[in-house]
């Protein structure tokens, strides 16, 4: 026992001697056991620096430097660039209001639903499922307040009340506005509002070969295959 105190007590020491007091201010730069990439060479945004003669570290932009971003072709035949943070094609609102706009924006063509197709996939799936009806996969994983697409509520919401649920997030889900763009947005609107008409449409917008058979038929088939068994 006699050694244990003994040992203890040399351990103490030894971290104290090296490490010092808590509350200690010491003069010399900390113990690092790990550096951890802690210090590197390079400058903040506000740090000073003696390289440049105005003693700062992130210079003033140039006069008549131009933001770099890439226009967004509108259906109204318009341009937007995504930093017109106040247009309705960027906020998802009506300008001046807090209503959001009632339709997409941009032409709805099919080479936005191929696109909403894509990142709807990628980013909605998991949890909305490939239907939208809410069933994605991280339901099995405990998720289960994933909310489905075609609940009367949503399908009732305007383009851009959608399109500001994937920008901001509602509720537990979050926004989309840093890892989808605009247009990709607005694709996903596009493409969900399909998934919407897929199960509001009326027989007569299908094409005849997929309509459900009348009865009789539909019966007289069932009986003709059981009559092969
Ligand atoms: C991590 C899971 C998750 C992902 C990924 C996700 N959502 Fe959601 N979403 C939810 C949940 C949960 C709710 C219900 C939110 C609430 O009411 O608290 C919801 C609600 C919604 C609503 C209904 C909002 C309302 O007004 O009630 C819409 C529309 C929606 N999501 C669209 C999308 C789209 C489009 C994507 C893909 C860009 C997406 N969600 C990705 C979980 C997710």
């Amino acid at each position: 026992m006699r050694y244990v105190l003994i040992g203890i007590a040399m351990m103490v020491f030894l971290v104290v001697s090296l490490a010092g007091f808590r509350g200690d201010i010491s003069l010399k730069p900390p113990l690092e056991v790990f550096a951890d990439m802690d210090r590197q060479p390079k400058l903040r945004p506000m740090e000073p620096n003696s390289f440049f003669a105005n003693g700062m570290s992130s210079q003033p932009l140039v006069n008549g430097t131009v933001r770099r971003s890439n226009p967004i072709a509108l259906a109204d035949g318009t341009d937007v660039y995504p930093f017109e943070t106040k247009h309705p094609a960027v906020s998802g609102l009506q300008t001046g209001t807090t209503n959001a706009v009632a339709t997409i924006p941009l032409e709805v063509n099919m080479e936005l639903m191929e696109r909403g197709r894509e990142k709807y996939t990628i980013s909605c799936v998991p949890c909305h499922g490939g239907q939208g009806d809410g069933n994605g996969v991280v339901k099995y994983f405990g998720i289960s307040a994933v909310k489905s697409l075609h609940d009367p509520d949503v399908v009732k919401q305007s383009d851009g009340d959608i399109y500001r649920t994937i920008t901001l997030g509602k509720g537990v889900m979050w926004g989309y506005a840093n890892t989808l763009s605009i247009e990709d947005r607005w694709a996903i609107v596009a493409y969900a509002r399909a998934l919407q008409l897929s199960r509001l449409g009326t027989e007569d917008e299908v094409p005849v070969r997929f309509h459900v058979k009348e009865t009789e038929e539909a019966e007289a088939s069932v009986t003709s295959e059981e009559g092969q068994e």
